[in-house]
């Protein structure tokens, strides 16, 4: 069996770990081995750099800074787990890749697609995903779960304000239209079962 690069993105609180669990399982349930990894980490030395990006306070690094560490964290990821597992006929599953590097460092901390493209064509010859699944939905409804569930301004990220949230979103958004082929924009609202059905029918073009 051949395998897949799937990564699966969006904002803060709109259920996409739960959602890569649930994907992964029902990727199982149809025999697909699957790998489940998520970023910044998923090997050794990126969840090393995980622990300097995600604790400390707001202003620990500057945005370039920041870009730079998520693109070393991103290149030790696809050399040492993502290609390895692809080539062994697996599927990976990633929470979060790229598109996040592009959507809050690109875009809300305004240091533009290009840039980012770049440090990730000298990271990770520019490695891209067999297809990226975006999870959507409206930024107030988003941070509500968040609250609701007791989660939230745990990280770095998450203590930034609303603003930065709402340009995160916008710059997802903005990428998907750019990349049909590659992203999908599927709905985050409704129940998990609902969300997790979206996923698949998103991904029905690529299933054995
Ligand atoms: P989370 O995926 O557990 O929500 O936490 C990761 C945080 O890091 C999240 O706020 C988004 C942020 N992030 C970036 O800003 N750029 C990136 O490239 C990645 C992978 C994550």
């Amino acid at each position: 069996m051949a395998g897949r690069f799937i990564t699966l993105e969006g904002g803060e609180g709109v259920g996409k770990s739960t959602q890569a669990k649930a994907l992964a399982a029902a990727l199982r349930a149809r025999g697909i081995d699957v790998v489940e990894t998520r970023e910044p980490g998923g090997s050794e030395g990126a969840e090393a750099i995980r622990k300097l990006l995600l604790e400390g306070g707001a202003d620990r690094w500057n945005a370039r800074a920041e870009a730079l560490l998520f693109a070393a964290a991103r290149a030790d990821h696809v050399a040492k787990t993502i290609r390895p597992a692809i080539a062994n006929g697996q599927w990976v599953m990633c929470d979060r890749f790229l598109d996040s590097s592009i959507a809050y460092q690109g875009g809300a901390d305004g240091l533009g697609v290009e840039a980012i493209k770049a440090l990730h064509s000298i990271g990770s010859d520019g490695f891209l995903p067999d297809r990226t699944l975006l999870l959507d939905m409206p930024v107030f409804d988003a941070s509500f779960r968040q609250s609701a569930a007791g989660i939230g301004q745990s990280d770095r990220f998450e203590k930034r304000e609303g603003a930065f949230h709402d340009r995160v979103a916008a710059s997802f958004r903005a990428i998907a239209e750019a990349e049909p082929d590659r992203i999908r924009i599927v709905s985050a609202e409704g129940t998990p079962e609902q969300v997790t059905a979206r996923l698949m029918a998103a991904l029905a073009d690529l299933l054995p």
